[in-house]
């Protein structure tokens, strides 16, 4: 176990690599080749800085932060170097990548195979698209495979993409809630479930009205919180009823609630945007549903959700609601054991709303 606020080991220590504090957006840092960050970071007491080739979007030679690669430990589980002030409460190691890639294939049969909504690409190509806290980088990724002539850009705050990448994709290491300032507007930007990141969701619809061409479209895909049930099978005073009130609580607490989707919309409107349009689906908390669409999602909700608990809950219950890690542990193996009781017939919903800059 780490101890709270404790930087990995292979961080790099004395003199950090160095970078601008904020770069503009056509210098935005681009993510490193992780195996190159690796060996800088291990030679880290050196100040080493690390540079990356010429690339599309880059004007020039960046030298990257150490802090990107600068995790902080809590509990055993590493979290986002880079601005670490914004305390971003999921972490970014190998079984929250796993957890991601598993909730990408979810929302993704959740669409019965489709990406995406709105009517981006119908009338006119798609230029360019900017995913907005890429994560893994799979939906942008997949994007850029269906859309070869689009150019794709993700941005996130932990390095988790892969290595090698289509060349009409970009990744790059930016902060959503900063002041964006990029070169050309997009076609299409998408951002999914950063419900819980962004603080100020009225901005970040602003920001993409500005950052958007007249007719472009941007599209936001979001998980609600508190766990919903309408046939009376969740007790309230229940560990999964009273462990998703909480949640929604620490997230409010952290001053990100995860309930703002519902809002998405008007704030759309408010930005700007017309053809504005909300869809709400629904993940089945575990197989619990007759039919077999929902007894499908159901199945990947559980490994997503329920496999992922942990994940979801450990910096929120300790950081905001002042839970020991040993006694949230035991509190989550009762949420774990409900979660997969086939007669609660609890739910998630998921917001999807998208709506069209004018032409
Ligand atoms: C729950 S994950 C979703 C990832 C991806 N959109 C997907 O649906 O697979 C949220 C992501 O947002 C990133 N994130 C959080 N705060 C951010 C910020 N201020 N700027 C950019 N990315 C951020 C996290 O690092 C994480 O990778």
């Amino acid at each position: 176990m780490g101890d709270p606020g404790r930087l990995e080991e292979g961080g790099a220590r004395g003199a950090p690599l160095s970078i601008n504090p904020k770069p503009a957006k056509d210098q935005a840092t681009a993510v490193p080749n992780p195996s190159t960050m690796q060996t800088a970071a291990k030679q880290g007491d050196q100040d080493l800085p690390v540079t990356i080739p010429e690339e599309k979007h880059l004007r020039e030679t960046q030298e990257l932060t150490a802090d990107v690669m600068k995790y902080r430990v809590e509990n055993g589980r590493t979290y986002h170097g880079f601005k670490e002030h914004l305390r971003y409460v999921l972490p970014n190691d190998e079984s929250e990548k796993r957890r991601l890639d598993v909730q990408h294939y979810l929302t993704y049969l959740t669409l019965e195979g489709r990406l995406y909504l709105c009517p981006a690409g119908r009338d006119r190509p798609i230029r360019t698209c900017l995913d907005a806290g890429t994560g893994t980088g799979s939906w942008a990724l997949e994007f850029a495979q269906e859309h070869p002539d689009t150019e794709v850009i993700g941005i996130d705050i932990s390095p988790i993409q892969p290595e090698y990448v289509p060349p009409n994709v970009c990744f790059q290491i930016d902060d959503v809630e900063d002041d964006w300032n990029y070169d050309e507007p997009f076609d299409f930007i998408f951002c999914r479930m950063l419900t819980g990141a962004i603080a100020d969701w009225t901005r970040f619809f602003k920001q993409s009205f500005a950052n958007l061409e007249p007719g472009g479209w941007c599209e936001v895909q979001d998980i609600v919180a508190p766990i919903q049930c309408s046939d009376g099978t969740l007790d309230p005073d229940s560990p999964l009823a009273t462990w998703s009130r909480d949640l929604l609580r620490a997230t409010q607490l952290a001053g990100r609630g995860i309930d703002g989707a519902k809002l998405y919309k008007r704030q759309m409107e408010e930005a700007g945007f017309v053809n504005v349009k909300e869809e709400i689906f629904i993940w089945p908390q575990c197989p619990w549903a007759d039919d077999d669409y929902y007894r499908m999602l159901g199945r990947w909700a559980d490994v997503a959700i329920t496999g992922g608990l942990e994940s979801l809950s450990t910096a929120l219950f300790t950081r905001h609601l002042g839970w020991k890690k040993a006694e949230l542990d035991v509190y989550l193996t009762q949420v774990r054991k409900q979660m997969r009781d086939r007669g609660v017939h609890a739910y998630w919903t998921i917001y999807m709303v998208y709506g069209q800059k004018p032409e």
